[in-house]
């Protein structure tokens, strides 16, 4: 019941499983990035590069300009059936046009007709983000989700403010989608909700999130299931509505809840812990297959200021619907130590002679540099996290399409879990798993929560 945003909780788990150091400048409610930082972590940490990018919180960096724009809204099906449109985190540098999607962990393409997220053990799981946003829209997945004891499968809108919309699917109850919306991270007890459906693992269902200015609706199949209406979500404390209003993007995860280190509420919540020897695995991990996601956008909402057709930015720190504006500003960085403020810095560009191991990698991959230790993506911490392809820490260590991953996903009908055979997953970092993330630990606000999260990391 109560808790939890899938998203940061998954971002979350991620993050916090593959930090090895501490030092990482935090941020949060009255604590702005540092100029040298700037831009501000889903998670609450500072960093450059891809901290800079999906998932970069404005209200919390060292300034609006911190994080690059929103790439605008895009109608359009994804059909998920190769990773073709799939960058790793450790890639992906803002250019929304050359690829669909971000992932973290190990999406595995799947008999060309779907995309598997895998959670083997000793990782995190996998989270994939579109790198278009949606300001308002119908967004629909076509997937089956995983099951077991403390594994969660997720389908979820999340903005950089942590307006947040979600379908979450907890493995001990495959015949309930749990159904959720958060406003800037403000955990509320109150508005989850079960939507009954048939088996969610071994039926292909399409779950859609129908969202607009007024009112949210839940699909399952075509059929709505709930509806929440804007104007129930007045908060007079707040003196606004508690209702998702920010541009936001698609993410679909499957993580670990049951871990020994989640905090007991979170565990409870999922069921248990992760049993990794389980018949619901299969090839070596859980996995949730996502055959396609669309999303038709809506226009901008009445009223809204609109200066271009590119992307999204916030004009003000309040996060609401009236400080979001739609401009032609469109920024790639240029390396992942560039941030919003700078996008052109690529110190290996100018010291491409002096940095040994630098420059050698393929297209956008930022090498190793000999500038000062800076965090560049979430979640990497240390030598790999310089968005270095293959790199010692890298989550991914398998290119798109390679080799290793047709194998293992081509052999998953085969019944039975014959457990891991020839596929290895890159995050060797997850073993540590997550530190404590039950909201009602920390109580208040997600923020508050990540916050205590973060701090528990640097203890
Ligand atoms: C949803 O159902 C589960 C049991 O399957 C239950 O534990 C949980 O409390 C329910 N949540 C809500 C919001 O009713
Ligand atoms: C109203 O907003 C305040 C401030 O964000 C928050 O602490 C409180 O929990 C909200 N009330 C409800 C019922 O969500
Ligand atoms: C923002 O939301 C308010 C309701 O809180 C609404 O009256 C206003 O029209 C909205 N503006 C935009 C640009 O969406």
């Amino acid at each position: 019941m109560g808790r939890f945003y899938a998203a940061s909780a998954a971002i979350a788990v991620l993050i916090s499983a593959s930090l090895v150091s501490a030092e990482i400048p935090t941020c949060g409610p009255n604590k702005l990035c540092p100029a040298e930082t700037p831009c501000c972590s889903a998670y609450g940490q500072c960093g450059v590069g891809a901290y800079c990018l999906g998932g970069c919180d404005p209200l919390f960096s060292h300034s609006l300009e911190s994080c690059v724009p929103n790439p605008i809204c895009k109608s359009q099906d994804y059909n998920l059936n190769s990773l073709d449109d799939i960058a790793p985190n450790t890639r992906y540098l803002g250019d929304a046009s050359k690829a669909k999607w971000v992932s973290s962990g190990q999406p595995v393409a799947y008999q060309n007709e779907a995309v598997l997220l895998t959670m083997a053990p000793d990782t995190v799981g996998t989270l994939l983000a579109t790198t278009n946003y949606v300001w308002y829209g119908k967004i629909s997945a076509t997937m089956t989700t995983s099951q077991g004891k403390g594994v969660v499968t997720a389908f979820i809108m999340m903005s950089d403010v942590k307006d947040e919309i979600d379908f979450e699917f907890v493995g001990i109850d495959v015949e309930n989608a749990q159904s959720n919306y958060y406003s800037q991270g403000v955990t509320n007890y109150n508005n989850g909700r079960n939507l009954s459906t048939s088996n969610t693992v071994t039926n292909t269902h399409t779950y859609t999130i129908d969202w607009t200015p007024e009112k949210i609706d839940w699909q399952i199949d075509g059929k709505t299931l709930r509806t929440v209406e804007r104007q129930s979500t007045w908060n007079a404390t707040a003196n606004r509505y508690d209702y998702p209003q920010t541009p936001a993007r698609v993410m679909l995860s499957l993580w670990p809840a049951g871990l020994p280190s989640n905090a007991p509420g979170t565990i409870n919540w999922a069921g248990g812990l992760v049993d990794w020897d389980s018949p619901y695995m299969q090839n070596g991990y859980y996995y949730a297959l996502v055959n396609n996601v669309k999303v038709e956008c809506y226009d901008p909402p009445k009223g809204a200021s609109v200066q271009g057709s590119k992307s999204y930015k916030y004009t003000d720190k309040a996060g609401t619907n009236d400080t979001v504006v739609v401009t032609d500003d469109v920024e790639v960085l240029a390396s992942f130590f560039a941030t919003g403020e700078d996008p052109e810095k690529n110190p290996n560009a100018a010291a491409s002679k002096s940095s040994s191991a630098a420059s050698t990698k393929t297209g956008s991959a930022a090498a190793e540099s000999t500038s000062a230790e800076v965090e560049t993506v979430p979640g990497l911490s240390g030598a790999g996290a310089r968005g270095e392809e293959g790199g010692p820490a890298a989550v991914v260590s398998q290119a798109p399409g390679s080799s290793v991953t047709q194998p293992a996903a081509g052999s998953l009908q085969t019944a039975g879990g014959s457990g891991g055979t020839g596929f290895s997953q890159g995050d060797t970092q997850g073993q540590s798993g997550a530190a404590g993330k039950d909201r009602r630990v920390v109580g208040g606000s997600g923020i508050a929560f990540v916050g205590a999260l973060v701090g528990l990391l640097v203890l």
